[in-house]
């Protein structure tokens, strides 16, 4: 009876594994449209805002270094953050290393030289030899949407899951606009959940549930 029982089980999680894509990959459809529809200037007041709510919060202020992506497309701007973060805290950007195609953390200085990597996104040239902190303060998280249980979509390479997955990181801050907060995301146990979701009009702090 047992291998019979075992034989559904794994064949549900199979559907349940194959179906949990689809969702996401619908949603992100549906909400980088949405995004793409929104005006420069839209983006960029929405932006400001969450720079400013960014710089209100403890975890913000209290970070000695920070790991901040650099904006592009209709993405939430980082421009006022990494300048903020380029003269008062040790700053980190993202680019993606050849070899492994993993996200890695690099270093910026004020002449750090940055180039357009094939997704159009501007990066630094990675040092895999350069020096990187044990651990950061806090990570600035894009994403196409996140849920109020901190539950977050990105594009789909799996690119933060992995990182944090390596890095340890004080504090994660979601960054999005209102409309990309979504009741119930899916969610797989791979995925890794943020502290807190900053948008133009609140501040969410996620409860840290046992795990
Ligand atoms: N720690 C990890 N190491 C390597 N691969 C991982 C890790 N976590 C997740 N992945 C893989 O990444 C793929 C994409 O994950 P997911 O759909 O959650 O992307 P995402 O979180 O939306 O992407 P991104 O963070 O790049 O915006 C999954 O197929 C998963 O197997
Ligand atoms: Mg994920």
């Amino acid at each position: 009876m047992l291998p019979f029982y075992g034989g559904i089980f794994i064949f549900f999680s199979a559907i349940i594994e194959m179906r949990g894509d689809p969702m996401k990959n619908n949603l992100r459809k549906t909400l980088l449209s949405q995004r793409d529809a929104l005006s420069k200037e839209a983006i960029y007041i929405k932006s400001y805002a969450v720079y400013q709510a960014l710089q209100s919060t403890k975890s913000y202020q209290e970070s000695k270094n920070i790991f901040c992506f650099i904006s592009f497309g209709s993405e939430i701007k980082t421009e006022l953050i990494l300048a903020d973060a380029l003269l008062n805290k040790d700053l980190y950007v993202p680019c993606i290393d050849k070899q492994t195609k993993k996200m890695v953390p690099v270093k910026m200085t004020t002449g750090t030289q940055l180039y357009k990597n094939n997704f159009g996104i501007y990066e630094p040239t990675y040092d895999p030899h350069a020096d990187i902190p044990d651990h950061f303060d806090l990570a600035i998280v894009p994403g196409l949407a996140f849920d109020r249980r901190g539950h977050r979509i990105g594009y789909g390479k799996g690119h933060y899951d992995n990182f944090f997955s390596k890095y340890p990181v004080t504090h994660k801050a979601g960054i999005a606009f209102a409309f990309q907060i979504i009741v119930d995301l899916p969610n797989q146990d791979y995925d890794q959940t943020v502290d807190t979701i900053i948008t133009e009009e609140e501040i969410i702090s996620i409860p840290r549930l046992p795990k």
